[in-house]
């Protein structure tokens, strides 16, 4: 949903300013000095962290700060709760004040309100930008030891990859958002991931043998506890416990063989 900009706010704004900065995965750890600094000056901050210490941490570095956890709510979709947020960050900003909006992981990632909150911002002259931070992709990297320029790296929300039959190379590393919530449109707590994992795996044995290694990953918040690294049969991908923190990690194929005239243009060795 785009908007146009709110023309009945007609206040000066001389120190109307908007900063999305995420918070990465690390409990605290992952925040940059550029994040931590807009927390600390803002006149308010906005957060959706999830994590309980993570937003401790925030409040000891500005009282200001307020969840935004309170626009969702069970059977509530989705893109509702998202724009009930971005209105609460522009009603914030038009206040003339600096707001710093705290997203977990980076703010840019899988992440509409920050988007959309900078876009309307700057739409109604006022300046907004973002800070990024690690990503689940990122600690996955790093956990796993997963180097995405060896075989090339795919990376779609699962929902959106099973409904819009993505193309993708099974010979390229395969990364699937969401893949606990799969044809999740509304918030459902305790939600079964079990039907849409069903899906899912039926479209992936037409590309991969059942026996394909999957691997079910949660990067973890603190550095004394590990990842949670579920690596199973790809036919077995129903049975396997996942949450809405769930990212899905699928190996590639043996590489299909180089092609040589490319090769030898590429070269100049024919
Ligand atoms: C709404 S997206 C948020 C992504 C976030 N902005 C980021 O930069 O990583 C939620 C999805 O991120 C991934 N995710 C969230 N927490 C995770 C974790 N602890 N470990 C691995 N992936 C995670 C899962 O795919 C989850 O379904």
């Amino acid at each position: 949903m785009t908007q146009e900009p709110d023309s009945s706010v007609q206040m000066p704004r001389e120190n109307a300013q908007l900063v999305v900065v995420g918070t990465g995965y690390r409990a605290v750890g992952d925040l940059t000095i550029e994040a931590k600094a807009s927390l600390e000056q803002a006149d308010k901050v906005l957060c959706l962290i999830g994590d309980p210490l993570v937003t401790q941490h925030i409040q000891h570095l500005n009282p200001t700060v307020e969840t935004l956890d309170g626009h969702y709510a069970p059977g509530k979709p989705r893109q509702v709760s998202y724009e009930e947020m971005v209105q609460h960050i522009l009603a914030e900003v038009r206040r003339d004040q600096f707001v710093c909006v705290a997203l977990y992981g980076h703010p840019g990632v899988f992440a509409y309100a920050g988007h959309e909150a900078i876009r309307r911002a700057q739409l109604d002259g006022i300046p907004a930008r973002m800070v990024p931070a690690s990503s689940a992709e990122d600690w996955l990297f790093a956990d796993l030891g997963i180097d995405p320029a060896t075989h090339g790296c795919q990376s779609f929300e699962a929902t959106d990859f099973l409904l819009h039959h993505r193309v993708f190379d099974p010979t390229s590393l395969l990364i699937l958002w969401q893949v606990g919530v799969i044809g999740m449109f509304d918030r459902v707590p305790d939600f079964d991931a079990r039907p849409g994992a069903a899906v899912l795996a039926e479209l992936l044995t037409m590309h991969y043998p059942d026996d394909h290694p999957v691997t079910a990953y949660e990067a973890s918040p603190y550095v004394a506890a590990p990842p949670r690294v579920t690596t199973v049969p790809l036919a077995k991908l129903p049975d396997t416990p996942m949450s809405a923190a769930t990212t899905l990690v699928v190996p590639p194929l043996p590489e299909r063989p180089m092609d040589r005239d490319v090769l030898a243009r590429l070269t100049g060795r024919a």
